[in-house]
């Protein structure tokens, strides 16, 4: 097989492998997020007692989402809550999620808020 050839070939399958990990907003979202913003997004999770000091932001309040830009929401995920003078309860997941997966989960609450946010 030619070099050139053999190079196609490790490309494109690196292309198709590629579409086959693509990060799944929804599926993080359900394993990393809901416990405490809900399946739904509600901020009603499972892990959210009365000894919470505050609750979790509810994505479906569109009003509220609007108010931050998508840098805002990738920065509150990568490194917490006290970024934007919110709570520790809101974990820092800079080291558990690569960019992708961030940016996958920024489209999702996108998609629970209905709304597109400040712009950048
Ligand atoms: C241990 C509970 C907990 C988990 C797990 C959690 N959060 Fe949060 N999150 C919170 C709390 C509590 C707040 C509200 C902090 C505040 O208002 O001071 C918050 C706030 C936020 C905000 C800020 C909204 C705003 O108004 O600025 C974003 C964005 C967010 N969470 C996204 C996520 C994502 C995405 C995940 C999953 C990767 C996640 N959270 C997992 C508890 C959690």
């Amino acid at each position: 097989m030619s070099r050139l050839l053999l190079m196609g070939v490790l490309i494109l399958g690196s292309v198709i492998t590629g579409i086959g990990i693509a990060a799944d907003g929804e599926k993080l979202f359900a394993f990393y997020c809901a416990q405490c913003h809900g399946s739904e997004g509600k901020g009603d999770g499972p892990n959210v007692t009365g000894d919470f000091p505050v609750d979790p932001r509810d994505f479906t309040e569109t009003a509220e989402m609007n108010k931050l830009s998508n840098a805002d929401i990738r920065n509150v995920i990568i490194d917490g809550g006290p970024i934007a003078d919110k709570s520790p309860m809101m974990p820092p997941w800079g080291k558990t999620l690569n960019d992708e997966e961030v940016d996958a989960l920024v489209q999702h609450l996108r998609k629970l808020c209905n709304c597109t946010g400040k712009a950048d």
